[in-house]
């Protein structure tokens, strides 16, 4: 049976993250489940999300909250088992939607067997699954991800007496893809996956697959030969699922992983990630412009994933040191919010709580170039906890109501407190709450996807800045031109947004347009026509319009 509406469906869907542990606990034990889940799919659908993209479900010592893969082809104890599973990838489809999850590449944990007989002695079987070496100078040029806990990627082994690689935590051995072995395993348990029905892969850590001397280790051809291989198989075996890219890499390096459109399907956009944030505090769309300008073109099969906010910290490494301190300044004052190369914060806090701002980049979201991904909670504007460990903090039980523990478990102590202040705590702070209230953010957000899927042009469409004397607002354009069908009137937006908290006018060129009235479509509400003069239009603190033109 094939769930796909079309064999680009990835194009025109909303992707909804979330965290199996943190979503909602079917089994009273304190930790989410996929039992759990199953009772929200529900919940999901009427959100308006298209695909569900699951973090790390095997299971693992959950070092790195299950990027540390001790068994590739089995679900954590704590979650479920392979039968409940199957159960969520068919409550998934019989909703009409579609479901991919991570698959970890490049790494697994050092509990996994493999790693296990590796490291026993230097002529284990599985010695050259990993990569050792007798010294830790070798691929000096490659940087330490994590930074605040590691000081090298190499790590002794007593055993005997070598290093080996990884390229995040020491508990996170790096496989060796020289070895074919690796390579097959890998396609291998991909297949397995795919079996049991899901839509594809968000790929975790892509750049780091291979090492090479005097090379900072990413984006190696060797790595691209792996990637189109890896393609070729999913092509060939399981068409219509996909393949998205985590390559936190500057856009002509994730262009690559598009290949010819023979490498990923999708890829995330992390270099425009922090430029929404800081045009806000620039009053300025010049850092949006400016990284949409240096982002090349892509296969047409191909689409970019935008995001707000994810799992992770808020990554600044696809900015310049100045940028990152203009954003460390503004948007982690307090020395606790900054983690590595990041501000560990979810979107309300970050944005002050100010639904003037949260609606307005859930406005460019969902409009700019791409497929957007809600991170869970942030469709309520949860908080977070700063003084939580690594990026605990930013993934604490969903709150769904405001009985016990958020309606999230029945269970006394939970995997990780729930979110318990004044602002953000769950009393005030929830799924149902505000759902019951048609003002919510909840609304404001069901309502923008919406609209947002009665048209192709956001998902699909051209894009073409418009760009008023005023830099504090941006404008842009979405066109779409059905193809297959001519006769059928292009749909073109005009999206207008006022990045700063003062009243802005602009004056528009849109003499191409005279005679037709644009409609903004999230209001209904109609605009004056467009006639040969300048056209004028003036915009609220921080609003935004998606205006239609006829
Ligand atoms: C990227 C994931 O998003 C992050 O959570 C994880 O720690 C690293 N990859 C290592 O797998």
């Amino acid at each position: 049976m094939s769930v796909y509406k079309n064999p680009t469906w990835y194009k025109d869907a909303v992707f909804y993250e979330l965290y199996i542990r943190a979503f909602k606990d079917g089994s009273g034990d304190g930790h989410g489940d996929l039992r759990g889940l199953l009772d929200r799919l529900d919940y999901l659908q009427e959100l308006g999300v298209d695909c569900v993209w699951l973090l790390p479900m095997y299971p693992s010592p959950l070092f790195d909250d299950g990027y540390d893969v001790a068994d590739y082809r089995n679900i954590h104890e704590d979650f479920g088992t392979l039968e409940d599973f199957k159960a969520i990838v068919d409550g998934v489809h019989e909703r009409g939607m579609c479901i991919i999850v991570d698959i970890v590449l490049n790494h697994t944990s050092d509990q996994h067997p493999w790693f296990i007989e590796s490291r026993q002695s230097k002529d284990s079987p599985k010695r050259d699954w990993y990569v050792w070496s007798e010294t830790d100078q070798r691929y000096q040029d490659a940087r330490i991800i994590f930074l605040d806990t590691e000081v090298s990627n190499w790590t002794y082994d007593e055993l005997t007496g070598e290093y080996y690689w990884h390229r995040f935590y020491s508990q996170q051995p790096d496989l060796n893809y020289d070895n074919p072995e690796v390579q097959q395993e890998m396609l291998d348990i991909v297949d397995f996956w795919m079996e049991m029905g899901i839509d594809g892969f968000r790929v975790d850590a892509v750049p780091y697959l291979f090492e090479r001397e005097n090379t900072n280790c990413e984006n190696l051809p060797e790595t691209h030969d792996y990637v189109k291989r890896l393609r070729a198989h999913v092509e060939a075996k399981w068409p219509g699922r996909i393949l998205l890219a985590e390559a936190n890499q500057w856009p002509h390096d994730v262009r690559e992983y598009f290949g010819d459109a023979d490498e990923f399907h999708m890829a995330f956009h992390f270099p425009l990630m922090p430029r929404l944030f800081m045009s806000l505090k620039q009053r300025s769309r010049r850092s949006i412009v400016d990284i949409m300008n240096r982002t090349p073109d892509i296969p047409p099969m191909a689409q970019w994933c935008i995001f707000l906010r994810n799992h992770d910290e808020l990554t600044l490494e696809m900015v310049t040191e100045e940028e990152r301190q203009f954003m460390w300044e503004q948007y982690a004052p307090e020395p606790r919010m900054r983690l590595n190369l990041g501000i560990r914060r979810r979107l309300a806090p970050l944005l002050n709580n100010d639904r003037r701002r949260i609606e307005l980049l859930n406005a460019m979201l969902f409009t700019l170039p791409g497929s957007p991904i809600i991170y869970y909670g942030d469709e309520i504007g949860m908080g977070d906890d700063i003084w939580r460990d690594d990026r605990n903090g930013v993934r604490t039980p969903m709150q769904w109501d405001t009985s016990k523990n958020a309606g999230f478990s029945s269970a006394d102590e939970l995997y990780e407190a729930m979110i318990d202040d004044r602002i953000f705590g769950f009393q005030g702070v929830n799924v149902a709450q505000q759902q019951a209230d048609p003002e919510s953010l909840w609304h404001k957000v069901v309502h923008m996807l919406t609209v947002r899927k009665q048209y192709r042009a956001f998902g699909r469409g051209s894009f073409e800045f418009e760009l008023p004397e005023n830099d504090g607002v941006l404008g842009y354009w979405r066109v779409y031109a059905h193809e297959d069908a001519p006769e059928i009137e292009p749909e073109r937006f005009l999206v207008l947004v006022n990045l700063t908290d003062e009243l802005q006018t602009v004056t528009l060129d849109l003499g191409a347009h005279q005679g037709k009235t644009p409609v903004d479509v999230l209001t209904s509400e109609s605009w004056p026509e467009i006639t040969a003069e300048p056209y004028t239009a003036t915009l609220a603190p921080y609003e935004y319009v998606w205006l239609k033109l006829p």
